[in-house]
């Protein structure tokens, strides 16, 4: 397989886009994420993929807790604010909204639909992505939305990029 062909296909399913945040003694983190799915019916399971380069995967490492925040196509500005800044330069909560949810993990009352997170296990297959396996706690739909999708975020220069490795 030529990695255009598989890039066009995974595009062409454009998945929708949402925000991942958590938090380990007091320090906060988020970041924008697109690899991200329901990974089991019964029990429920959620899992999603973190890049080892972001400053959200170290501190997550360290947490029991995750919020995956759905985004909606009128959260452009908030796709772009999670995914082109980096916690490694700036405290991406201040200024912003946000309640603490279970062990501290940051809910950003901008969305409403939304779920909190306990880690069951860690996959770590050496890419350059590591799945986080986990189970939610806590859950709320909101209302219906259109969710914003890859198409829409494609364009924005992420604050990490992927395979650049943690330190950089
Ligand atoms: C369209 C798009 C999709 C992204 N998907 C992911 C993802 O699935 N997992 C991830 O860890 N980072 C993903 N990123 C990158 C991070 O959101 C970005 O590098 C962010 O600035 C990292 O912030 P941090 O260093 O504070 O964690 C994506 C970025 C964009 C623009």
């Amino acid at each position: 397989v030529t990695s255009t062909d598989f890039d066009a296909l995974v595009s062409r399913l454009d998945p929708a886009m949402v925000v991942v945040t958590t938090a380990r003694g007091g320090e906060r983190s988020g970041c924008l994420v697109g690899f991200h799915t329901q990974s089991s019916i019964e029990p429920r399971r959620y899992s999603l993929w973190l890049s080892r380069a972001n400053h959200t995967y170290r501190v997550a490492l360290l947490a029991s807790h995750l919020a995956v925040h759905a985004l909606s196509g009128d959260d452009r500005d908030v796709a772009d604010h999670f995914g082109s800044l980096t916690g490694d330069d700036v405290d991406k909560f201040a200024g912003l909204a946000w309640t603490p949810g279970p062990e501290g993990v940051p809910l950003l009352d901008r969305c409403a639909a939304r779920m909190v997170v306990r880690r069951v296990t860690l996959v770590d297959d050496g890419g350059d992505h590591v799945c986080f396996v986990t189970e939610p706690v806590a859950a709320e739909s909101g209302g219906p939305f259109r969710p914003l999708r890859l198409h829409d975020a494609a364009d924005i220069d992420p604050g990490h990029a992927a395979g650049e490795g943690s330190d950089g």
